[in-house]
């Protein structure tokens, strides 16, 4: 009964398990996972011999206390009614769904219940997971689910308000950024003969420096800037046209994000 159940093996679900598993966070014997299909169900089972496999959602929740729902906003709501029947009002709901309130799972289970923002990038053990909890979480369930996503990465405590502006930033940002990569990449090996995965892996790997200088150091970007654009060079010459066009382009960028945020599971 203390095992840990994950509700859909997908994207989210399966990199959960492997974060917990390959962390130590959890043992195969305390983790089971149900998924709609047969075939995600096999593959989990063939990727972690020894894992509980529950041939049904109601079933999961019979053998687990807390249960994490890593399905799509839209079956959120079906999950939570197919399995609240079999289950005793103690456990802890962990939901992934963006855009499903803390009040709209309190309406469908009335217990303790947590949103938890994973991002893609705690596949790598790095990255921010934001966790809200709901207003019945007690100690213990607050404890074991931070300890748990903080065997995946960092982890983050937010009110529920700011979590989809937090969100753009924590889960949508490696997308975003993986966007800018792409883009300063493809425009040098265009404009110049350097090959494109050659210039891939350059940008890449100045992305990551840059955030591990701007984190070790705690220089703010401008400053950076500064040290960088001397005036006249180079670089100046890229900023200067960055910052014409980058804010109206950023601001339009975000307004879409939180509009869909917004619509996300209604
Ligand atoms: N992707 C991200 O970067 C990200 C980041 C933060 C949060 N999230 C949230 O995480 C959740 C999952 O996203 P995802 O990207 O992992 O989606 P996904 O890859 O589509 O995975 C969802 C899984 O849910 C399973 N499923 C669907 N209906 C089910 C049901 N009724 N019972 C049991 N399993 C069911 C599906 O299983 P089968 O394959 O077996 O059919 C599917 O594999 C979403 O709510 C999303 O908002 C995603």
């Amino acid at each position: 009964m203390d095992c840990v159940g994950i509700i859909g093996y997908g994207h989210m679900g399966s990199m959960l398990v492997n974060g917990f598993l390959a962390s130590g966070a959890l043992r195969v014997d305390e983790v089971v996972v149900a998924s709609r299909s047969r075939e995600s169900r096999d593959a989990c089972a063939g990727a972690w011999p020894g894992i509980g496999i529950a041939a049904t959602n109601r079933e999961l929740a019979r053998r687990c206390r807390t249960i994490i729902l890593a399905v799509r906003p839209r079956e959120i709501r079906g999950v939570l009614n197919e399995i609240v029947s079999v289950m005793d009002g103690d456990e802890q709901i962990v939901s992934l769904a963006a855009g499903i309130s803390l009040d709209d799972l309190e309406g469908l289970f009335p217990g303790s219940v947590t949103r938890v923002v994973p991002t893609v990038t705690s596949a790598v053990g790095q990255g921010t997971t934001l966790i809200c909890h709901g207003r019945q979480v007690g100690m213990h369930d607050t404890l074991r689910v931070e300890g748990l996503f903080s065997s995946i990465g960092d982890v983050v405590l937010v009110g529920e308000d700011d979590l989809p502006a937090a969100t753009i930033l924590s889960s949508c940002g490696p997308g975003l950024f993986a966007a800018i990569i792409d883009e300063l990449a493809g425009a040098t090996a265009r404009a110049s003969g350097l090959p494109p995965d050659r210039a891939l892996m350059l940008a890449t790997e100045t992305v990551a420096a840059t955030a591990a200088y701007l984190r070790e150091t705690g220089e703010a970007p401008g400053d950076l800037i500064e040290r960088v654009a001397t005036g006249g060079g180079v670089t100046e010459a890229g900023v200067q046209r960055l910052r014409e066009r980058l804010p109206g382009v950023f601001d339009e960028a975000v307004a879409a994000m939180l509009q869909r945020y917004g619509a996300v599971g209604k």
